[in-house]
């Protein structure tokens, strides 16, 4: 089964920060977020991902990925000359999917799951979809389903007057069959492709269209607090590690990664879980606090940091607390 991953769209409600690069990009514990996207698939065994690309910093996604000689896979990369909906997205993949079933990812979604299983159950079955489920308390801002007799019977994108919480998450077991759908959609209101109106249609034409739930985390980052939180997370459930230099006299506890290179010098404090990347230097009185992940190359210099993604080469100088915000590379 083959993976595509949609790394293209504007990321109009992630600005400033996307003004330089695609959102996908932006660094949730110090790895882009679509990095974990990758990390889900390849442990699900794909081997073979394709990345729909666009607009602001495309060719950065290319460097970034490569080949996928890194991962150990093969990575392809497909252009979208405009962000024309998910659906639009998918349509594009046709030849790279050539006649396969495959699996589908928004590389702004994060779970916190193996899916290795779903996938197999899909590959065994004879659907024509499958999805996967997540109980939310915000549905009007997600495709939704509704379900009876543990039948998917209608899916409607962001409706304001949603009739469950089941959230359709960015994560889409599909078959070619698709693209015969998405030959047939109309533009929404929003001018995009649906896929949520490509499932739609499925239903009402009775073809099998089946689903599991999420019970664990599923994070849709489209926004700075949703990146905060998928930081808390992803931080909570990292391993350990401390390649730095840490000083006599300085205060740590909780989990802490820190990278090779970084000096830790006395007085500081810091609480985990904490990550600091590379090459870093913290100097004395500074506090790093609870799920803060500090980038490589930065120095911080008296300043307190807490629940807050701080990018590469920054320098803090001060005595101010930063607390639940995202600062860009390069902030002085
Ligand atoms: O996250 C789950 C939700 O994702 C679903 O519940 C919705 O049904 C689905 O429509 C989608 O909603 P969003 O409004 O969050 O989608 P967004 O426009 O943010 O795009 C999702 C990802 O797909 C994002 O990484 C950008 C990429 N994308 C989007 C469009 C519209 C593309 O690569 N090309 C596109 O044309």
């Amino acid at each position: 089964m083959k993976g595509v991953i949609l790394h293209a769209g504007h990321g109009t409600r992630l600005r400033p920060l996307t003004h330089t690069g695609p959102k996908q990009l932006l660094p949730i514990a110090n790895k882009p977020m679509s990095n974990y996207c990758v990390e889900t698939l390849i442990q699900a065994g794909i081997k073979e991902i394709a990345f729909i690309i666009g607009g602001i910093g495309s060719q950065k996604v290319k460097e970034f990925y490569g080949n996928g000689d890194k991962f150990g896979v093969k990575f392809s990369y497909i252009e979208q000359d405009y962000p024309k909906g998910i659906a639009h997205a998918i349509s594009l993949c046709k030849n790279f999917v050539n006649g396969e079933k495959f699996i589908v990812f928004l590389g702004d979604n994060i779970i916190n799951k193996d899916i290795s299983e779903y996938i197999i159950n899909f590959q065994k079955s004879n659907v024509e979809a499958s999805l996967l489920l997540c109980e939310v308390d915000n549905p009007s801002q997600f495709g939704i389903a509704e379900i009876k007799n543990e039948k998917i019977i209608k899916i409607i994108e962001k409706p304001k007057n949603p009739i469950t919480n089941f959230a359709v998450t960015g994560i889409y077991c599909l078959t070619s069959h698709i693209f015969e759908i998405i030959d047939k959609l109309k533009p929404s209101w929003r001018n995009e492709l649906e896929i949520a109106d490509a499932l739609q249609m499925l239903i009402e034409n009775n073809e099998k269209i089946t689903f599991e739930m999420i019970t664990d985390f599923w994070k849709d980052t489209g926004t700075p607090k949703d990146i905060i939180q998928a930081n808390k997370k992803i931080l909570e459930n990292m391993n350990e590690y401390k390649n730095g230099q840490i000083e006599e006299g300085t205060t740590i506890s909780g989990k802490v990664m820190i990278g090779k290179g970084t000096k830790i010098k006395k007085g500081v404090k810091i609480t985990g879980p904490v990550i600091i990347g590379e090459n870093c230097i913290i100097e004395e009185n500074s506090e790093i606090k609870e799920n803060s992940s500090i980038g490589n190359e930065c120095k911080i210099i008296g300043t307190s940091i807490s629940n807050s993604i701080i990018m590469s080469n920054c320098v803090f100088e001060g005595k101010f607390e930063i607390k639940n915000s995202i600062v860009g590379s390069n902030s002085r």
